[in-house]
């Protein structure tokens, strides 16, 4: 699929990953780029960038009427990226409740669900049109130390698959990307070094390109795949070890 001419929405598109994937749509010739976001002004800088193919949506992906809303008002999206995601940093006995695994259930799984749900008429009606999901190497490895946010993305890599098959008749295609770690403000708490978030876009970008299915956009994400084949056991036992070196009182 071409991005030139296309007409993408990003949710969480006003920081971090989907500010990266909104500049990088632009810069490839997309039509119009929609910045999902929270709050509309927190768009404005990217909207300042180009006022005539930028445009801020109130969209909250936990929201069942503000999907509704934005799919209503965005008929012509040929690329949704579905970016916006949680992180707790609890784990799963240590965390007082369930309210942060919920959370990040709810934003990183039923999010991207129920607005593919809603935009798949909308994709079926572009020539050529692609979901793209941002996921994470904590979806090909079950992390302890990410003992919610693990989870949610381990069923969202399964939630693409089943996509997938699902939306191929239509021609949309499902692109699932797993990312290492990214200098965002998700990951502020992580030691060492971290992609930039444009680096992850061009992953997406060539992804949609040449129609990928999974694609690991960074080193950190290669290595972690590898190592499941590899030594899937040895990889276990390093990040459970993790876990000795959290702060027990703070689940970080
Ligand atoms: N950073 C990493 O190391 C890393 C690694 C692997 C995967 N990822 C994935 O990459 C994606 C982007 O993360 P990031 O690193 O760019 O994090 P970030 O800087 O924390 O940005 C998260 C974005 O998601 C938005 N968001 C959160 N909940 C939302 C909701 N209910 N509805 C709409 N938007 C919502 C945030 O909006 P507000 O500004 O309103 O809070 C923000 O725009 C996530 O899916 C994350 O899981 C990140």
């Amino acid at each position: 699929m071409e991005i030139e001419g296309s007409v993408a929405l990003v949710s969480g598109g006003n920081r971090g990953i989907g500010e990266a994937f909104v500049r990088a749509l632009v810069a490839a010739g997309a039509r119009r780029v929609h910045v999902g976001t929270r709050k509309p002004e927190a768009a404005a800088h990217l909207v300042a960038e180009a006022p005539d193919r930028i445009v801020a949506v109130q969209l909250d992906v936990t929201d069942a009427a503000s999907i509704e809303r934005a799919a209503r008002d965005c008929p012509d999206v040929s690329i949704l990226v579905n970016n916006a995601g949680q992180y707790h940093g609890q784990t799963l006995l240590r965390a007082p409740d369930l309210s942060c695994a919920r959370n990040e259930m709810e934003t990183n799984y039923f999010g991207p669900l129920a607005m593919s749900r809603a935009f798949a008429p909308v994709l079926a009606r572009a020539p050529a049109s692609a979901i793209v999901n941002v996921l994470s190497a904590g979806g090909l490895v079950a992390v302890p130390v990410m003992g919610g946010y693990s989870p949610s993305k381990f069923a969202a890599r399964a939630m693409s698959t089943c996509l997938r098959a699902e939306l191929a008749p239509q021609g949309t295609a499902v692109i699932a990307l797993f990312v290492g770690s990214v200098d965002t403000r998700m990951a502020a708490h992580v030691k060492g070094s971290k992609e930039a978030p444009a680096t992850i876009a061009a992953a997406g970008l060539a992804a949609i390109r040449r129609d990928a299915a999974e694609v690991d956009t960074d080193p950190m994400a290669v290595e972690v795949r590898a190592a499941t084949v590899r030594e899937p056991e040895a990889l276990a036992r390093r990040f459970a070890r993790q876990l000795t070196a959290t702060d027990i009182s703070t689940g970080r």
